[in-house]
């Protein structure tokens, strides 16, 4: 993605799916974190995070139907390609050699241990809640279209992509980062200096 000099390339892959990965990383902080302090402050992130995200799926919708059959079968072929080294990046022992070595732990083994142990099942059941990442990432990438058919097998191996698509376009972070901006504006448009204080003390 950084070495890409396509501008589809940089889009799909930062706005739509890392800025997406950002959006599902936080909201699953917000929904299980106990630290009310860490809730705010994921919840504050998410509020400038959505736009970052939004810019990606606006661009998607304006200009991937006006490409011809070609150039969308490359936007949906790099999207897949982003789509799996994000996940077995994220999953992958060999990504956290550094931390295995401080504890002794070998990473090729590990990494075969996982193998064995954790199954496509696995990350099947994972992704049927609403705040995966990945989850997140395959609806924004069908909802912009970039998912058909050719593709789509490889997506389906981890969720069920009928449920998805009768899911609506609401995303998980949208009411999260919504309630931030209110907030935001109890803060941003108080009168006064006093009101101002005691919004943000709330
Ligand atoms: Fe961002």
């Amino acid at each position: 993605m950084v070495g890409a000099h396509e501008v589809y390339k940089k889009i799909v892959g930062m706005q739509m799916l890392v800025e997406g990965l950002a959006m599902g990383a936080f909201a699953t902080f917000f929904a299980k974190s106990h630290d009310p302090l860490l809730v705010k402050l994921c919840q504050l992130v998410m509020t400038d995070e959505a736009f970052h995200h939004k810019f990606g799926k606006i661009w998607a919708d304006r200009t991937i139907p006006k490409l011809d059959k070609s150039e969308q079968d490359v936007i949906e072929d790099w999207a897949a390609q982003c789509f799996q080294t994000l996940l077995f990046n994220l999953v992958s022992a060999e990504q956290m050699a550094v931390v295995y070595a401080k504890f002794g732990i070998n990473p090729v083994a590990a990494h075969n241990t996982m193998l064995e142990a954790i199954t496509d099942d696995d990350r099947k059941e994972r992704m049927k809640e609403s705040t995966d990442i990945f989850r997140v990432l395959i609806k924004t990438l069908l909802k912009a279209g970039i998912i058909t058919d050719r593709t789509r097998a490889l997506y389906a191996v981890y969720v069920d992509m009928d449920e998805l698509k009768s899911e609506g376009d609401h995303m998980v972070g949208d009411d999260i980062a919504e309630e931030g901006i209110k907030y935001l504006q109890t803060i941003n448009f108080a009168q006064g200096k006093g009101s101002l204080l005691s919004a943000a003390a709330e």
